[in-house]
């Protein structure tokens, strides 16, 4: 149960403020009956506002198609951000819609977005060990040998204090591998390239656990039920 003026201002819709003047005058229905009361409390899939249901009213989980070139952070002053896509009324919801996980500027994929902070924990806690594939494209061919260090749990990157956890590398060409991860250290897939002298160029993540991004385009999104991962065996 939720009082209805925090609920419309914390969906993105108004201010409480302007909540207020809305619910005074009588634009917001529970189950039917006209609320007048914005400190009453009801449940969020109850109410209407001008007779409609409101947007999401139990939460959002969004799979991005990330384009390159706009960061996962909320900061303005580090550029462009991936919420830039997203209606404003999402952007405006209270929990903030954010990432799960994050995708480098320069990286393209699949990237999780949601409000449920319980999600984004779950899921980017490293007990939980969740499958993430990247494609890397290189500047120069892979040395041999990369597949048994990667897989090896043993490749220490500088600045870490502990080596990275096993990761399947399939090698697709000379200069181009699929690279499973189960963890996200920062720049993970490019530094552990780079302790080997190869250079990625270009880096894109097609799946996360069982999700797979499928041929939706750069920049779009699809709603996933909040359910998503309640029965994944990695999550
Ligand atoms: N590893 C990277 O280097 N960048 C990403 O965006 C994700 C994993």
């Amino acid at each position: 149960m939720r009082r209805l003026d925090q609920l419309l201002a914390n969906l993105g819709y108004c201010s409480r403020r302007e909540a207020r003047d809305w619910i005074r005058s009588g634009r917001v229905t529970v189950r039917g009956k006209v609320a007048d009361d914005f400190g009453a409390k009801a449940e969020p899939r109850d109410v209407r506002l001008d007779g409609e249901p409101l947007d999401h009213p139990d939460g959002l989980l969004l799979l991005l198609h990330k384009p390159t070139g706009l960061v996962c952070s909320h900061e303005d002053r580090e550029g462009p951000n991936v919420y830039s896509l997203l209606p404003a009324r999402w952007r405006a919801r209270n929990p903030l819609v954010t990432s799960i996980g994050r995708l480098d500027k320069d990286t393209s994929g699949l990237l999780l977005l949601t409000d449920q902070s319980e999600l984004v924990h779950r899921l980017t806690s490293p007990k939980h060990k969740v499958p993430k594939v990247y494609r890397a494209t290189l500047a120069t061919d892979q040395p041999s040998g990369l597949a048994t260090l990667f897989a090896s749990g043993t490749l220490m990157l500088e600045g870490e204090d502990a080596p990275c956890a096993p990761a399947e590398l399939n090698i697709l060409g000379p200069r181009e591998a699929h690279l499973t991860l189960t963890e996200g250290k920062y720049h993970q897939v490019r530094r552990m390239f780079a302790s080997q002298g190869c250079e990625v160029l270009t880096l894109h993540r097609p799946r996360f656990g069982s999700l797979d991004l499928g041929d939706l385009p750069a920049g779009q999104w699809r709603e996933l039920p909040l359910d998503t991962f309640d029965h994944e065996p990695h999550a």
